[in-house]
């Protein structure tokens, strides 16, 4: 398993300052959970910690085969700088997204399973193996940033809803509920936002659903409580606020296929050769930086990942 390798991304040492920040960062929350520091601060995080019920379950400790080749992102660059069409199309829709109602949430696991079932977030966590991964992300839009993810393999999801042999996608939803996302109410979108992978690409050690950020809980403007997370693929794959699974043998048309196949696959996997029809992806700026640095192709995870596109070299698998 790749996991025990040491892969060529591996820290620089120039990453270790922030990181260093950031550890400082995780015992003021561990400092945060235990109720020490609380009362005395006002903040709005700290507000939101103390709203969310899975709140002590974070920090998750480190899974550290997953590392950077980069500094992570500022946590106030990374929490306010957002894509969620549900709540806007700008990228301050954080004030928009405190309409997202995140409990209770009901996870619906359907189609080619064994049993279809469903089962709230909470004992959803209960069940999971959670932990915390550093990854990259690429937005198609050509910026990224570097996060500390927390949450579950997705494959332990896969494994809990055991799929039938003959089901070759996973199809993920996020809620559709106008009354609290007014972007909903914009009728030429294809809500709700749909995603999908392979059930290869699910069972891949990399697929991730994400439950938190930073070591918190997941803030509603990232995708609260649940949120998928495919570093090699462009970030529109992580479909966030996720309310269904559905299994299938047919693969299913994506949100962004929806609005303009010209420009958006199924695929989507980071390649800085293949431009997008309107810019190049052979760049990217850092978040919360002035820097532009070289993209890589599956956004640095080939190691992990060119596996699974064997044989599908005549599919679209780049935008
Ligand atoms: N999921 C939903 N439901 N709605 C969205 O608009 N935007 C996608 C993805 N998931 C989106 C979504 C895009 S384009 C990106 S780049 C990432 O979420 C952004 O995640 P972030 O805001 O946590 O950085």
């Amino acid at each position: 398993m790749w996991v025990h390798r040491r892969p060529s991304w591996h820290l620089k040492e120039s990453a270790a300052t922030a990181e260093a920040a950031y550890l400082n960062r995780r015992e003021l929350i561990a400092g945060l959970a235990a109720g020490s520091i609380l009362a005395a601060s006002g903040t709005a995080q700290a507000q939101r910690v103390s709203d969310d019920p899975s709140a002590k379950l974070y920090p998750l400790k480190r899974n550290e085969a997953f590392v950077l080749d980069r500094a992570l992102t500022d946590e106030k660059e990374a929490t306010t700088y957002n894509n969620f069409y549900e709540y806007g199309t700008s990228k301050s829709i954080v004030k928009a997204a405190e309409q997202l109602k995140i409990r209770p949430w009901t996870l619906k696991i359907s189609g080619m399973v064994e049993k279809p079932f469903e089962i709230g977030v909470d004992d959803l966590l209960a069940k999971m193996p959670l932990e915390e991964r550093l990854y990259r992300h690429r937005c198609v839009e050509a910026w990224s940033m570097a996060v500390p993810w927390s949450g579950f393999a997705l494959k332990a999801l896969v494994d809990l809803a055991k799929p039938l042999g003959s089901a070759k996608y996973v199809v993920m939803k996020t809620f559709n509920d106008p009354s609290m996302a007014s972007g909903q109410k914009a009728f030429f979108y294809p809500w709700p936002y749909t995603e999908g992978l392979t059930i290869a690409e699910a069972g891949n050690d990399l697929a991730f659903i994400g439950t938190g950020i930073y070591g918190k809980p997941m803030p509603k403007q990232n995708g609260a409580p649940l949120r998928l997370v495919v570093p090699w693929k462009y970030g529109f794959k992580s479909v966030k606020s996720i309310v269904s699974l559905e299994f299938s043998d047919k693969r299913p048309k994506t949100f962004w296929e929806g609005l303009q196949e010209s420009e958006y696959g199924f695929w989507a996997n980071v390649n800085p050769n293949v431009p997008h029809p309107r810019w190049s992806q052979e760049f990217e700026r850092v978040l919360g930086t002035n820097e532009r640095v070289p993209t890589k192709l599956f956004n640095g995870y080939g190691e992990q990942v060119a596996e699974l596109y064997k044989g599908l070299e005549k599919e679209r698998l780049w935008a």
